[in-house]
């Protein structure tokens, strides 16, 4: 495979700043090296910067909006161009960049005509409209834009939606209430982190990958730090308790090599500003390399005192 390592430094998705040191520390934590360790070819196109946006004021409640407004644009050029070269993997920044990785890459997938999926991995859903946060952080919105919400007005419209059945998230315990009423009405595929206990995540997951398979689909995978348990990955600002081990993280990566599905993947919400001598920024390195082939018995160990 041919990996394109894309820097997406945003951190306008949120008031709490440091997710825009992400991009460097997965350099740092070695990102680059251990996928070429894999066999595969990488690219790494350094960092983006946004489009030209209007400055923000942030008199109302939704925060820097021009400049996510402005992320988006180019994030979603850079995944239509870089689907066409191999697999984008986008160095986040905060989740507010999905609004642009997912989008540029359902335009490629439609215009291949095959159908987009998403793998949403994450304590939260993001799925609110500037209409519904009541943080007016817009990092707990890309699943409401790119599945066809309203109310994103000044944002690029949206040309190729990604149907609510063809989104699975997994790792679900933070849902504010406007976002948990719209998704019960909605077919979006839900696993929270109770189902994960009760029935394990590797059955979710291989059905949501048969459908994909099934359907021939692109499938585009966002992990959001805050799935793994805080006690693990700390490196980030929306910590919730009970979340998904260093175990569960790895068998879902190591299933999605094993399908072949993944056609794209963005790291998200990494504040090194929060990590703990890199502990968090490592795993996540490591947990992208279990998705592009690593295996349990390859794995170097690695001490972190
Ligand atoms: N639901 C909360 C909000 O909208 C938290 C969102 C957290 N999102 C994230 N990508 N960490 O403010
Ligand atoms: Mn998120
Ligand atoms: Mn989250
Ligand atoms: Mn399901």
């Amino acid at each position: 495979k041919t990996c394109i390592l894309i820097g997406a430094p945003v951190d306008s998705g949120k008031r709490r700043a440091g997710c825009l040191m992400g991009p460097d520390a997965y350099r740092t934590a070695g990102l680059g090296r251990a996928i070429e360790s894999l066999g595969h070819k990488v690219i790494d196109q350094g960092n983006l910067r946004p489009a030209t946006h209007e400055r923000d004021t942030n008199d109302g409640l939704v925060f820097a909006r021009n400049e996510t407004i402005g992320w988006t644009n180019r994030l979603i050029r850079a995944a239509e161009e870089a689907m066409t070269e191999g697999l984008p993997i986008f160095l986040g920044g905060d989740h507010s960049l999905s609004l642009g990785s997912v989008v540029g890459v359902a335009n490629h997938a439609a215009k291949e005509g095959r159908p987009q999926f998403v793998l949403w991995l994450d304590a939260h859903t993001d799925f609110h409209t500037p209409a519904t946060s009541d943080s007016g952080n817009l990092h707990g919105t890309p699943v409401g834009y790119f599945t066809g919400r309203p109310d994103f007005a000044g944002f690029p419209e949206v040309a190729n939606p990604v149907p609510q059945e063809n989104v699975c998230m997994i790792g679900l315990r933070s849902v504010d209430t406007p976002e948990r009423l719209a998704l019960e009405a909605s077919d979006i595929h839900r696993h929270d982190m109770r189902d994960i206990d009760e029935n394990g995540i590797a059955g979710p997951l291989s059905a949501f990958l048969q459908r994909v398979k099934d359907a021939n689909g692109m499938l585009h995978v966002s992990l959001d730090v805050d799935f793994l348990d805080p006690s693990v990955a700390p490196a980030v600002g929306t910590t919730v308790p009970g979340g998904a081990t260093v175990r569960e993280g790895h068998l879902v990566c190591e299933m999605l090599h094993d399908s072949g599905l993944m056609t794209s993947l963005d790291l998200v919400e990494l504040n090194p500003f929060l990590d703990e001598r890199g502990r968090t920024a490592h795993l996540m390195v490591d947990l992208c390399a279990s998705a592009l082939g690593r295996r349990v018995f390859d794995r170097p160990t690695r001490s972190y005192q």
